[in-house]
């Protein structure tokens, strides 16, 4: 089939990738030049293991183009994805000015033989006005929903083993297209959910926020852990044993982060508020999640004593999660923010992270560097804040000759506590009473 997606972020370029891997003939547009010169030359402005293999390799077979040209990418399409991003407005409201703009575009090339996918996620009812839209512009194309679950990191097998393929359509035609776009996948019984528009829109959203609340739950669990002596790893594991709980989303840490989770949930609870419709438990999360660094910096001021003016930190991990080079709401770079504010010196160090941080985050009294155990120079304290697997085969008898004080904050609870404590070093993880 011939697939134009519009938007190459991560969502757009993995689906895009993927689905000339399958077999299709996709076209990839993108209003940035620069981007698109990059990628017809196969160079990522994304890091996703093994995702420049397969982007080659389409490139060669002659399966995927980038252009920035909508006569281009238009010509005998079957189907096009909108795949642009939806950040969240002042209110948490999701901002859809991207996904009209992209219709606004494309509209004119639409006709009723085309279906128009929205791939980004948006609000409950989004894609019933869209069809409205176009149809004040006499443009009768098909419309469906297909939110996508791709997690950074993992979105290769993510695309071609997912748990499920959720599309919303309000007719079979719209149906039988997606049906086969993703034919090689349904062969290998993959489930399908067909479901209406505004189900699709909402599982989404629903998934998310679902995922956000069971990791802000067991954060709490961790709290309480904390003060009662109870043992956090084995809390975890308890509840995960129940099939019913499962034993994924369970591990305590430093709050959510990334581009979907903390954005899904506020603009949820937007739509909750919009209905009307009661839910305690979105706003709950969220105050919970935004609070998360704030108590995590309480912990390492109670640990080093109250005053952190002049305390030399060593953060090792800048990304929301290891396997990725994304700082979006990165619980990291807030606790960094809150540490300056009180007067540290950070030295932070990340395998993939810095490049991003350092566009993101400077000041005067934050360094960063590649080697990890420079970051560590005369620290008083190191703070691991992603569960990079590097970290636990650091030279952890190395960096206890250069630190200044040998103390530990291990927010992802990686490192192996007996050996650590072997070597000298006092150990803190999460969910561990302190004294
Ligand atoms: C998420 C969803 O999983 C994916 O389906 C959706 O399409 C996009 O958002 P992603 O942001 O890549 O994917 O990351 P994910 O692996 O889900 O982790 C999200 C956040 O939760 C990270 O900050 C991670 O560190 C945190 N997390 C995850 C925990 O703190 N504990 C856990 O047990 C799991």
């Amino acid at each position: 089939m011939n697939i134009t997606l519009i938007g190459t972020g991560y969502v757009g370029l993995v689906s895009g990738i993927m689905m000339s891997y399958l077999g299709h003939n996709v076209i990839c547009l993108d209003k940035d030049r620069v981007k698109i010169d990059k990628l017809n030359k196969a160079i990522l402005p994304i890091y996703e293991p093994h995702l420049d293999q397969y982007l080659t390799e389409s490139l060669k077979q002659e399966k995927i183009k980038f252009t920035y040209d909508y006569d281009e990418a238009s010509k005998n399409v079957d189907a096009v994805f909108v795949t642009v991003g939806t950040p969240s407005k002042l209110s948490g409201e999701a901002n859809l000015e991207y996904v009209y703009t992209a219709i606004d575009e494309i509209s004119r090339y639409l006709n009723k033989n085309c279906l128009l996918i929205i791939k980004s996620t948006v609000p409950p009812t989004s894609c019933d006005k869209i069809i409205s839209y176009l149809a004040e512009k006499n443009i009768f194309s098909l419309v469906a929903a297909n939110p996508e679950f791709l997690r950074e990191g993992n979105a290769i097998e993510d695309f071609l083993n997912p748990d499920r393929i959720v599309i919303g359509v309000s007719n079979e035609e719209s149906s039988k297209i997606l049906k086969k776009i993703y034919a090689p996948l349904l062969k290998k019984n993959i489930p399908l959910l067909i479901t209406n528009l505004v189900t699709a829109e909402l599982i989404k959203y629903a998934s998310n926020s679902f995922l956000a609340t069971k990791i802000a739950y067991i954060n709490e669990m961790a709290n309480l852990c904390e003060k009662t002596g109870a043992n956090i790893h084995d809390l975890s594991y308890g509840m995960g044993l129940d099939k019913r709980i499962g034993d994924k989303f369970l591990k305590t840490g430093p709050g959510f982060g990334g581009s979907c989770f903390p954005k899904d949930i506020l603009a949820l609870n937007k739509i909750v508020k919009d209905y009307e419709a009661n839910c305690l438990i979105l706003e709950a999360v969220i105050n919970s999640n935004e609070k998360r660094p704030f108590d995590i910096v309480n912990k390492i001021s109670f640990i080093l004593g109250e005053d952190l003016q002049n305390k030399n930190i060593a953060i090792l991990g800048l990304t929301y999660k290891a396997g990725t080079d994304d700082i979006r709401s990165s619980p990291a770079i807030m606790i960094i923010k809150i540490l300056l504010s009180k007067g540290a010196n950070i030295r932070a160090s990340d395998p993939l992270g810095i490049i991003h941080a350092n566009e993101h985050l400077e000041d005067k009294n934050l360094l960063y560097f590649d080697s990890t155990v420079e970051a560590c120079n005369g620290a008083d304290a190191v703070i691991i804040a992603t569960e990079w697997p590097e970290f636990t085969k650091l030279n952890w008898e190395k960096i206890y000759t250069k630190v200044k004080l040998p103390i530990i904050i291990d927010l992802r609870n990686i490192l192996n506590a007996r050996l650590i404590k072997e070597i000298g070093f006092e150990y803190y993880n999460i969910g561990t009473k302190i004294r």
